[in-house]
């Protein structure tokens, strides 16, 4: 087994690690460095609960090569928040009730930041639209939409972006 020295920025931070490669981005972000935002559902693309953005786009970090993102900046969930100050995202989710378990929400997120950076003030059926590549087993989506069309308002009003991380150094 081939094993290569990469380097990935991991919401702001400098993170260098030596992977296999046929180590899936998202074991190396859980497993090697601890990140544990991108939840791992179904490992086939089909669930999108491992959704981070990958040098700004929300990809499945099951379907991606860690080697593939040598030299990548990756945000996580967790990244969005600024210390303990959560993402309009984030607080949109919990106070519209937008998760039960979960599970499937950092996923969630990471695909709305991507949706809102792109269509600041979506309608309910594009937002539905956005989220087609992510699972969630509990909740029915009618909160989860609810809590995205109420980010938007509070991300039009605050002027944050949509990858606003916490401390980290995003120049
Ligand atoms: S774990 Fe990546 S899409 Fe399901
Ligand atoms: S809140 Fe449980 S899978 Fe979505």
């Amino acid at each position: 087994m081939t094993d290569h020295e990469i380097t990935l920025t991991v919401d702001g931070t400098t993170e260098e690690l030596t992977v296999e490669s046929r180590t899936l981005l998202v074991h190396a972000l859980r497993d090697e460095l601890g990140y544990t935002g991108p939840n791992v559902g179904c490992e086939t693309s089909k669930c999108g609960a491992c959704t981070v953005r990958l040098d700004g786009d929300a990809v499945k970090s099951c379907t991606v090569l860690a080697v593939q993102a040598d030299g990548s900046e990756v945000t996580t969930a967790g990244g969005l928040a600024d210390g303990t100050d959560l993402h309009p995202i984030q607080t949109a989710f919990h106070e519209e009730h937008g998760l039960q378990c979960g599970y499937c929400t950092p996923g969630m997120v990471m695909t709305a930041s991507e949706l809102l950076e792109n269509d600041p003030d979506p309608d309910r059926e594009a937002i539905r639209t956005g989220l087609k590549g992510n699972v969630c087993r509990c909740t029915g989506y009618q909160n989860i939409v609810d809590a995205i069309e109420t980010a938007a308002d509070d991300l039009a009003e605050s002027g944050t972006t949509t990858q606003q991380t916490c401390g980290g150094d995003q120049s």
